[in-house]
């Protein structure tokens, strides 16, 4: 019985077509498309290997390289239909290869398989799209060192949960995030570290049976080394796990401080306003002024953590080596990848378009902010601080009871409660003063966030 003729690759095993439905259920087509330009430089640098391995000559060698090039021009130009039957965008790459360059362009799968083939573009893809990320990074972290300098100054409540704590600067503030960034910054670039290694030469799973020079594949593709077990090559997707851990870490970060600013851009604090140019309004109630952009990214953290756990929950119990169950990873990657591009993107311009009010976040601190600061002052006359808290404690009871601020607590009272209470007990009630004494490094003084502030243009100076 004579078959009518089929695109596919590995049709020759096959006594009939693939069922249509399986066709599409099958095809990666539509979304690892995203690989094109990875498959054709792993397919170029695989050409130049067997070149040099003396299984291509040096026209056919040329001829496939010029032939990859046009396939990967037609492609970016949206050229070349990318349909179902064609599977995936290796067998796509190929096929149109093979009708550019004829039967030569067959001998460029020899000794590679799709599972390394899939496991070097998807490093590749990898290795570009953390750099991307890495700036963005940095293009907020720049932000922020200018939003702390140009309010250097202004002091606010801090918050501990979510109760008035002890006044801040708002500057230790901005800068707390720029830290938790370059932790952030650091996890993902661990990961692209050992995403690193050149897989190309492990086949389909035990390694190639052709002279492949892996170590001149590594140097074309410029990897820091080489995969070191074929099995665990084509089987592991550990950095694509830790770059969605990285980045789901990276989003609760973001999201926190989306939830900072969406509360003090409320008008009860007032602290922030999210410029008109990153806010929506209301199609009903026209006073309404919305920090989406805020309350996307919080709500963008969802999909982000999601991504991670459907990958961890793909790769949980495949039996080596390569599944089609490994096929899966793609989406979980490539929706992380865009999500934080965006999401850095807008983040970075909220912020460097937020309105600061300086007045309304001093205006805001309560007296009883400086609570500690009265017990230090005891401690500095020489009383145990655990005695101190309790003398003060009562004179917050107090104060309470009245409705008075600490402030506004009469001298008498004062002295009622210790003798140790001076008339420059006033001096250390004020915010300003607070702020002044936690000079230690990492404290909220001025001197600190300043010293913060030049670290931070340190480091970033240092990987520009
Ligand atoms: N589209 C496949 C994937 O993304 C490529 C690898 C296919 N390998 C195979 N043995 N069927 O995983």
């Amino acid at each position: 019985m004579k078959k009518t003729p089929s695109r596919k690759a590995w049709s020759g095993r096959f006594g009939k077509e693939t069922d249509q439905l399986m066709e599409r259920f099958n095809a990666s087509i539509g979304f690892d498309r995203k690989l094109y330009r990875a498959d054709v430089q792993g397919s170029i640098a695989q050409a130049r290997a067997l070149r040099r391995a003396g299984i291509l000559s040096k026209a056919e060698c040329d001829r496939i390289v010029r032939g990859l090039r046009q396939v990967e021009a037609e492609i970016a130009a949206g050229k070349l239909p990318l349909t179902d039957d064609l599977e995936d965008i290796h067998m796509a790459v190929e096929r149109r290869l093979t009708e550019i360059v004829g039967p030569a362009g067959g001998k460029l799968h020899t000794g590679r398989s799709r599972n390394d083939q899939v496991a070097l573009d998807e490093r590749l893809y990898l290795r570009e799209a953390i750099d991307r990320i890495v700036s963005l990074i940095e293009r907020v972290q720049g932000t922020l060192v200018d939003v702390a300098g140009a309010h250097l100054e202004a002091v606010m409540p801090g918050y501990t949960h979510l109760q008035q704590a002890q006044p801040i600067l708002f500057s230790h503030y901005v800068m707390s995030l720029f830290y938790a960034l370059e932790r952030d910054k650091g996890r993902f670039r661990d990961a692209r570290r050992r995403a690193d290694r050149m897989p190309l030469g492990s086949g389909a799973l035990a390694g190639t049976a052709f002279p492949i020079d892996r170590e001149g594949l590594r140097r074309d593709l410029g990897f820091a080394g080489l995969t070191e077990n074929s099995l665990d090559a084509v089987s592991d997707r550990d950095h694509l796990l830790e770059s969605l851990a990285a980045a789901a870490i990276l989003m609760a970060h973001l999201s926190r401080y989306c939830e900072d600013l969406i509360i003090w851009s409320s008008s009860e604090f007032g602290f922030v306003e999210v410029d008109d140019a990153f806010a929506t309004g209301s199609s009903m109630m026209p006073q309404k002024k919305n920090p989406d952009a805020l309350e996307l990214i919080r709500g963008k953290t969802g999909r982000v953590y999601g991504n991670l756990v459907a990958l961890l929950t793909v790769m949980k119990g495949i039996p080596l080596t390569y599944a089609k169950d490994m096929q899966e990873d793609k989406e979980p990657l490539f929706d992380t990848v865009e999500t934080l591009e965006r999401v850095l993107e807008v983040f970075a311009r909220v912020w460097e378009t937020l309105q600061v009010r300086e007045d309304r976040m001093r205006a805001a601190i309560q007296g009883m902010t400086l609570a500690t600061d009265l017990a230090d002052y005891l401690v500095r006359k020489g009383m145990p601080f655990r005695e101190c808290h309790h003398v003060v404690g009562g004179l917050v009871r107090e104060a309470v009871a009245r409705g008075e601020d600490l402030r506004d607590v009469p001298f008498e009272a004062f002295r009622e409660r210790s003798a140790l209470f001076g008339r420059d007990v006033y001096e250390v009630l004020t915010p300003e003063r607070s702020i002044a004494l936690r000079d230690a490094p990492g404290g909220t003084s001025r001197q600190s966030v300043r010293a913060q502030i030049a670290k931070g243009k340190r480091l970033l100076r240092k990987i520009r």
